[in-house]
């Protein structure tokens, strides 16, 4: 009530000179701001120095860019003793102030849009609409959790009785580990501690290290837009100090990840081990990788469909979970969707996320060797049919074994590690189908269920997509990536996660509990 009704966050139009300029300006003005410079954590409402810091490096140039803190054993301690006890003011805020302190930190937002996307490319190397549309996505999850705290605080109806009064509200859960990945360094770690305050819990927020500053502006944008100080508690470091302690920690009441299957897993299990001195079964949301399938049929519409393809495979270099990395066609349009789908990757341009350019680098030189490898065992089992090969990007500096040439394979068995395991990286396999049902077969054969586009004009065939396809999250007639907060909740089947569902209707439930009051008249 009260609330203008909900808009998704329009994107910049880099094609205006006047945009595009001030994007590349806002390069300049945050290296001018934040280069070189040593950031803290935050324990208690307070900047405390770690054991030493790390460094983040741009994964498009090899540049170092800026020094965030170790966090040592005792701090991690001491940020969960300081998340237990803001929480014990926090739950009970109201619920209007916590919406109304999220739709200011929308308004902010909006006004710094171009200065965050411009970080966040440093960090992790994402091109400009890439950028813009993670940190649109922010503005939206503000938007969307201020409404969906006021929705949960309201309760929900039960069948009445003659004689008692009994209402069923939902109360918060405690201290939240929010552990994020770096290939949405903004939106992913911004939804799951908005999740966690929307319902009136405290937040451990730990970036991945890759790209923390994109974590601690968000921070201090929440912070400004109103948010007590000690609500959330930011904790930068190594894996062996906030990985399995924090995971393990018989304080902390819900642990919510986005990252790899393996973490991921490893996470669930730790997390079922109740502690000494644990009073609580803990919680956890652990939303993980995607092996994407796109399925072509026969009548559909082969252009929309390959410029889907080639959109959602290569964008930030194919590393998003999101992304599509199979596609299944019917073997009567195989060869001319293929054919289609080459000519498009062929054309997109590799080079500087800074110069807006089409496909970028990857993350860093560990990834790179990990992707050239599926490439080079591809050679031996599949059809290379574009890319594959070694590429030299201008003023790429000490990052430039980074870059990868977008590579099709072609003719892909279904049992190749091409078809089954996560890449990463820009490489697509492409699979024939003997007819639409069977493609529809190949495409649930996976581990995975996270996205999945298909693509047909014949209702009855899209029927079935719906019925039949295992994923979360399935589009019909469109890419597979780019789902928006508040519209397409995001999360997948199988070992694809806990299917949490950001951004979506039921999405606070995973953050609260359920009491029931039955009163005597
Ligand atoms: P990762 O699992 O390596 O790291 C994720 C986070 O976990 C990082 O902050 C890392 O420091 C932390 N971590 C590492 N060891 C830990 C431990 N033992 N206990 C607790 N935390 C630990 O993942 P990544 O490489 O940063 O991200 C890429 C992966 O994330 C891909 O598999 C991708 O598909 C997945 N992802 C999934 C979604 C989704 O919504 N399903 C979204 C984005 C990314
Ligand atoms: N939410 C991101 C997408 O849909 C991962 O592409």
């Amino acid at each position: 009530d009260g609330l203008l009704p909900f808009q998704h966050e329009p994107y910049f139009d880099f094609a205006d000179p006047a945009v595009a300029e001030a994007q590349t300006a806002a390069y300049a003005q945050a290296r001018q701001k934040y280069a070189g410079q040593t950031f803290p954590l935050l324990v208690g409402g307070q900047q405390v120095k770690g054991d030493g810091t790390l460094t983040v490096t741009n994964p498009a140039t090899g540049e170092q860019l800026w020094h965030f803190q170790n966090a040592t054993a005792a701090q991690l301690d001491e940020a969960v003793r300081a998340a237990n006890e803001a929480f014990q003011s926090w739950r009970f805020s109201d619920p209007l102030q916590r919406a109304s302190i999220f739709l200011r930190a929308a308004q902010l937002l909006r006004s710094r849009r171009m200065e965050l996307n411009a970080v966040m490319s440093l960090e992790n190397g994402k091109n400009w609409a890439e950028a813009d549309g993670e940190i649109a996505e922010c503005v939206d999850h503000c938007e969307v959790f201020a409404r969906e705290t006021l929705k949960w605080a309201q309760g929900k109806p039960v069948y009445p009785m003659p004689d008692e009064h009994v209402t069923t509200v939902y109360e918060p859960l405690g201290a939240v580990a929010v552990i994020s990945p770096w290939n949405y360094p903004s939106a992913i770690p911004l939804g799951m501690a908005l999740g966690a305050l929307a319902a009136g819990n405290t937040v451990i927020w730990k970036p991945a290290s890759e790209t923390p500053l994109s974590s601690w502006l968000l921070i201090r944008l929440l912070f400004e837009a109103g948010l007590p100080r000690d609500c959330v508690q930011f904790l930068t470091g190594s894996d062996d100090v906030l990985g399995d302690p924090l995971v393990d920690h018989k304080d902390v009441r819900m642990v919510a990840f986005t990252g790899s299957r393996e973490i991921g897993c490893r996470i669930y299990e730790r997390a079922a081990k109740v502690q000494p001195g644990q009073k609580f079964l803990k919680r956890v949301i652990a939303e993980m990788g995607g092996k994407d399938p796109t399925v072509v049929c026969a009548d559909a519409d082969l252009d929309a469909a390959a410029a889907g393809i080639v959109a959602s495979t290569f964008g930030y270099s194919g590393q998003k979970c999101s992304a599509c990395s199979r596609v299944i066609a019917e073997a009567s349009v195989y060869d001319t969707l293929l054919e289609k789908v080459k000519t498009l990757t062929e054309a997109l341009k590799v080079g500087l996320p800074e110069h807006n350019a089409a496909v970028g680098p990857v993350i860093h030189q560990g990834s790179a060797n990990r992707i050239r490898q599926y490439i080079e065992n591809g050679k031996g089992t599949a059809r290379l049919v574009c890319g594959g090969g070694e590429m030299e990007v201008a003023d790429s500096g000490e990052a430039s074994a980074n870059y990868i040439q977008p590579t099709i394979f072609a003719d892909v068995d279904a049992k190749d590690p091409l078809f089954q395991e996560e890449i990463f990286g820009p490489v697509l396999a492409f699979a024939k189908a003997d007819d639409w049902r069977h493609a529809i077969d190949l495409a649930n054969d996976s581990d995975y269920g996270l996205t999945a586009a298909f693509y047909s004009r014949d209702p009855h065939k899209l029927t079935e997509a719906r019925r039949l396809m295992h994923v979360g999250n399935l589009y019909l007639n469109r890419k597979c990536t780019g789902a928006l907060s508040g519209s397409h909740s995001f999360g997948g089947y199988g070992m694809s996660g806990t299917n949490a569902k950001v951004g979506g209707p039921d999405y606070l439930f995973w953050f609260l509990q359920t009491k029931t009051v039955a009163q005597k008249y």
